[in-house]
């Protein structure tokens, strides 16, 4: 992981090539002035979600994920961060509009990662611990090789197991725009490889890779015909 000064003016983000996929690890808990310079970079229409959150906490980190992933796509088009014009897909992902760069964004508690790359792109984030329902989940959106290699582990190993699949699959329904449908259990995913691999019946020659942003977070990213993975902190 390479640490990135997003305070340093004018500096741009790394080069972008056509299969690279590039993976900011992002704090969200920031200072009062920082999260005031992000909010005037918000549209009307992100700030009205922000808003539409009901706790402070909510609204002060939902500020800081937009804000920051505007930081870092304002990086790669070597604009001020509110010039990118973000629209938002019929399922709800976001993206920029007339643009090449895509990109994609999860957050948990203070952990956000921000994905980017040439092609369509999927990124998630799960806090590890113990997952309920999980036999209703893995029968619903599980394949039966994946919910025999569930069957193998128990207890801590088979909850860590569980996250780690379930990124996998909701990083691939993101990558497709589609989010978390039945969809998911179309798609094959073998974490005991090395590397780990995806298999899905839409045609993508889908690439995969699993992420550990710190022990208390599992996390994967997904997207179409990439092959070079890097992964950056963003410090503010
Ligand atoms: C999208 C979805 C996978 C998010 O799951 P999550 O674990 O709660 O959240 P994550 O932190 O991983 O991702 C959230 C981010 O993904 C992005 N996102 C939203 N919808 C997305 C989609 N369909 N595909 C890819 N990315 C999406 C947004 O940037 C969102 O950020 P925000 O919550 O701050 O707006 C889940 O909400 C889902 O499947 N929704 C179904 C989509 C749907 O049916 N929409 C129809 C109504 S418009």
């Amino acid at each position: 992981m390479t640490d990135w000064l997003a305070s340093n003016p004018g500096r741009r983000c790394p080069p972008l090539a056509v299969h690279d996929v590039h993976v900011w690890h992002v704090a969200l808990d920031i200072s009062a002035a920082r999260q005031a310079e992000l909010w005037r970079s918000l549209s009307d229409e992100e700030r009205a979600r922000v808003e539409r959150h009901t706790t402070s906490n909510g609204r002060r980190r939902a500020l800081a994920a937009r804000g920051l992933t505007r930081a870092v796509l304002a990086g790669y088009l070597e604009l001020p961060p509110a010039k990118p014009a973000i629209a938002v897909g019929p399922r709800g992902k976001p993206y920029l509009v007339g643009s090449s760069l895509a990109f994609n964004l999860t957050h948990k508690d203070d952990c956000a990662l921000v994905a980017v790359a040439r092609s369509d792109i999927g990124v998630d984030v799960e806090r590890v611990g113990s997952v309920a329902r999980a036999g209703q989940i893995a029968a619903r959106y599980f394949t039966a090789r994946e919910r025999e290699e569930l069957a193998t582990r128990s207890d801590a190993a088979a909850h860590l197991f569980f996250r780690r699949l379930w990124s996998a699959k909701e990083a691939y329904g993101k990558a497709r725009g589609d989010g978390v449908t039945t969809r998911l259990a179309d798609c094959e995913i073998d974490l005991d490889r090395a590397p780990p691999t995806i298999r899905a019946n839409d045609g993508v020659a889908w690439r995969l890779w699993t992420l550990a942003p710190s022990p208390a977070f599992v996390g994967a990213v997904v997207a179409a015909e990439a092959s070079v993975l890097a992964i950056f902190r963003f410090v503010e």
